[in-house]
């Protein structure tokens, strides 16, 4: 473990063990970053009240009592202990992480993780919401099972339902040819608008779709034949976006609405016979405590309609039914669009009354905001039409053709670096941003080179190579020794240490942000270094110790953007 906030944590607990008694030993010392050391200790000030000591007082006699090799503490102010970490340990800790494959992430004790992402709904559009869904979902799905969880990626499709019956009919009128044509290259969304206008506009046609409904819905061999297809060619079109993004998604992942079909009326009886859910005014409805309407009545989460037809709610509850017993979920996690929150509230809360969400069992809303246009809108095409999502990233890529990767001859390498670059921008542009926040949609920003941007990093990286290269050097052949001079050199090695933690703590809160956040302050700590210590012109040993730093460097930025889904570029 070499993580000096948690190195820290344990000398200032044992510490507090000493001094006042073991039921101290598991308070939290309340450990920052500090502007006058490296790190401050808070806890004296937040414990004097309940030890009815000065807090002065109590920060000396935990300096007293605690294990002060290789760091040394001071109290200011009210009572802060202010830590410094010896250059000598920062250094040997580095060696050690360079030493270690997994770059000193540690591995949790295996628990069984289930991310619901990206689900776009095959009877309507998937637009760049979903993209961003897709994108969150795939790296905390990478993330966990980084830190050594069983994860399992279900893509909860949008592929049964009502709508089905207008487009069945749609694409018998036009030939299924060239319908599952259309389908496969992505033309979904005009596709929906298409059924969609005759829906509205022609009776006849009106009539045909809503009785194509129940033919799905009874498994009429025909009827499924062409949902089949629909569903088929859909997917290939989604598929393909998934390649072209680098997630890990495949056919094997598809965990559609559809799947859980047959077990909708088993997860009504079983709720209405629990007495769960009621009849009310027709419909079979769970009330779960604590949502009301504007009016204050109680508000219902509809699981069968008067009709008798099921709807989105009921499939998620049979979702998590069938999460928690047969895949033995102890997390589920939902990437879903931030709308969606009163929905998975109330589902949660009725899982929790059915019993089938129990203590053991975590089940998360991770909320993803919207993805706005120039104009604060949700982003559309000037005409006012959602995106193909293939245009969109085809789009980035050509952009980064020519902002970046315009410098090499050869166009080969040149296709290559414009698509790690534009589709890695694209995707840290999802990732770097909280994932609950809206933001605009803007090529320049998410492809620029400076900022806190995919490009900046993975240029980042290529410029350590080059150093290696120019030196005819490999980055593997410097495990060390590390000797710390320079600030800049402490400060990147310092900073280095703390991955395994950041790793860590986007696996706990599902915030991919942080770890963003950590590889661009990580980048720059390693600007100012470079600005400041020469590296291949530097003298032996502290040559040997500058490579090594940079090797560690390079390794920590290649392995942070992979656990985000962004390919590096070897040059750039
Ligand atoms: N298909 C839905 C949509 O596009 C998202 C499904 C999310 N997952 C879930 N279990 N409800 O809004």
């Amino acid at each position: 473990m070499t993580d000096p906030q948690i190195i820290l944590a344990g000398r200032v607990q044992q510490a507090l063990g000493t001094a006042f008694g073991q039921e101290y030993a598991s308070e939290d010392p309340l450990i920052r970053p500090s502007q006058f050391a490296d790190y401050q200790a808070n806890v004296a000030l937040s414990l004097a009240k309940r030890l009815r000591r000065a807090p002065r007082e109590v920060a000396q006699a935990v300096v007293d009592a605690m294990d002060l090799t290789d760091i040394t503490v001071e109290i200011s102010g009210p009572g802060f202990l202010n830590m410094t970490l010896g250059d000598d340990w920062i250094a040997a800790q580095a060696v050690r992480q360079l030493a270690d494959d997994r770059l000193g992430v540690p591995q949790s004790a295996p628990k069984s993780i289930v991310v619901d992402y990206s689900a776009p709904n095959a009877a309507k559009e998937m637009h760049v919401g979903h993209l961003r869904t897709t994108i969150v979902g795939d790296t905390l799905a990478r993330v966990h099972e980084h830190v050594g969880h069983d994860v399992t990626r279900q893509n909860h499709l949008g592929d049964w339902g009502t709508p089905f019956g207008m487009l069945i009919e749609h694409l018998i009128d036009i030939g299924e040819d060239e319908a599952l044509t259309r389908l496969a290259s992505g033309d979904g969304n005009a596709f929906y608008q298409e059924a969609r206008h005759k829906f509205d506009d022609d009776r006849t046609f009106e009539e045909r779709s809503r009785s194509r409904v129940p033919q799905l819905q009874g498994g009429d061999p025909a009827t499924l034949r062409l949902w089949r297809e629909f569903i088929e060619y859909t997917k290939r079109y989604f598929n393909h976006v998934y390649s072209v993004l680098g997630v890990t998604l495949t056919d094997d992942h598809i965990a559609g609405e559809s799947m859980y079909n047959t077990m909708l009326a088993d997860v009504c009886d079983e709720l209405e016979s629990s007495g769960v859910a009621q009849i009310s005014e027709g419909a079979l409805c769970v009330f779960p405590p604590g949502f009301t309407g504007r009016d204050g009545t109680p508000l219902p989460l509809i699981i069968r309609k008067s009709d008798g037809g099921y709807g989105y709610a009921t499939t998620d509850l049979a979702a998590i039914r069938y999460r928690v017993r047969d895949l033995k979920a102890d997390r589920i996690l939902y990437v879903v669009g931030a709308t969606q929150s009163l929905h998975f509230q109330m589902v949660f809360a009725a899982a929790r009354m059915a019993g089938w969400l129990h203590d053991d069992v975590k089940a998360e809303h991770v909320q993803i905001g919207s993805v706005l246009g120039a104009d604060g809108k949700m982003f559309k095409t000037r005409s006012g039409a959602s995106i193909k999502l293939t245009e969109l990233l085809d789009e980035a890529v050509g952009r980064a053709e020519t902002v970046i990767a315009e410098r090499y001859d050869d166009p080969a390498l040149r296709k290559e670096i414009a698509r790690k670059v534009g589709i890695g921008g694209v995707k840290y542009a999802d990732l770097s941003v909280s994932h609950d926040s809206e933001y605009v949609f803007d090529f320049d920003r998410m492809l620029a080179l400076t900022g806190n941007t995919g490009p900046y990093l993975q240029y980042a990286t290529a410029r350590i190579r080059s150093i290696f290269r120019r030196g005819e050097l490999d980055p593997a052949g410097f495990p060390g020794p590390i000797t710390l001079g320079e600030p800049s050199e402490r400060a990147l090695a310092l900073q280095l240490l703390g991955f395994g933690a950041v790793v860590e703590t986007v696996a706990e809160t599902s915030e991919p942000h942080r770890l963003c956040n950590y590889l661009f302050d990580l980048a720059q700590s390693f600007t100012s270094f470079y600005e400041s210590c020469p590296v291949l012109k530097a003298e032996e040993p502290v040559r040997t110790s500058r490579l090594a730093l940079s090797a560690l460097t390079l390794r920590v930025l290649v392995q942070g953007l992979d656990l985000l889904g962004i390919e590096v570029p070897e040059r750039m």
